[in-house]
């Protein structure tokens, strides 16, 4: 299994750097409701979307009563069946049935008119949740014949990607790389890393679990070192090399 995949938060608590989120999803959790819930989770690439979709999916339903849908490739019959299927609660402990779908900016418009029906009438056992990763797709969530139907009939949740929330992700990073032994580099490393990977927390494991992270991290160190030890440095020489460390470490 991928690192990344190993190192999925089951829990509210393992999720970094999304507390505003969390504490908006628990406080909907809080109030009760006599029908089911719709999501909406939107926020960028690789900052914990499928990974809450899932927390919140669990809540409710056992595994096998969790269903990912391909956003692209559900169609209206499809849906039709799931609407079948999810009038009766699971025969599992927690009763629930979750359905989760993906980068679902995707759906074809004639599958979101008939989602606007879903999930008017959701069973109190089913719960709904929609992700989409590309925030100028957030839109697209809605076509123009239907302004802000669906996602008004979702609770919408948005992920951050800013510097509280990449720093958060950069500890996790390290923490994780440490309890693989497969490095401890210094604190600002990892938030240069992920900063390049423009807050992509699975982008930065994968880099961890390849090696390659190391060695480029291992040169930026080098190079930041290098530019430290010529600051004080007057000489033409100096001001070139420092120049063009400058211009490598902003690449
Ligand atoms: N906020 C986060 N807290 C902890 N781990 C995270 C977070 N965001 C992403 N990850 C890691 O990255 C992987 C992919 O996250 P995922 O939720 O699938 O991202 P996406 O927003 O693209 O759906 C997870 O399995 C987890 O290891
Ligand atoms: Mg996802």
């Amino acid at each position: 299994m991928p690192l990344h995949e190993d190192y999925r938060p089951k829990h509210f608590a393992a999720v970094v750097g999304q507390d505003s989120a969390i504490e908006q999803i628990q406080n909907v959790l809080a109030r009760p409701s006599k029908s089911g819930r719709a999501w909406h989770i939107s926020g960028a690439s690789g900052t914990g979307k499928t990974t809450l979709a899932h927390i919140i999916a669990a809540l409710d339903a056992d595994p096998f009563y969790i269903t990912e849908l391909d956003a692209a490739r559900l169609t209206p019959a499809e849906l039709a069946e799931i609407e079948n299927e999810m009038r009766y609660s699971a025969m599992s402990a927690k009763r629930g049935k979750a359905y989760i779908v993906n980068e679902s900016h995707g759906i074809s418009a004639a599958t979101r008119r008939q989602l606007l029906v879903t999930l008017e009438r959701l069973p109190a056992h089913v719960v709904f949740i929609f992700t989409t990763s590309a925030t100028r797709q957030r839109g697209l969530f809605d076509d123009g014949s239907d302004p802000n139907q669906l996602s008004s009939r979702c609770t919408q949740i948005d992920l951050e990607c800013g510097e509280d929330a990449r720093k958060a992700m950069a500890a996790r990073a390290k923490k994780i790389a440490m309890a693989e032994g497969i490095d401890g580099l210094p604190d600002e490393v990892y938030i240069d890393a992920i900063d390049q990977c423009r807050g992509n927390l699975r982008m930065l494991l994968g880099q961890i679990e390849s090696g390659k992270f190391v060695q480029t991290a291992r040169a930026r160190q080098a190079m930041r070192d290098e530019l430290a030890a010529l600051q004080s440095d007057s000489r033409k020489a100096a001001t070139v090399r420092r120049k063009e460390i400058e211009d490598a470490l902003a690449q």
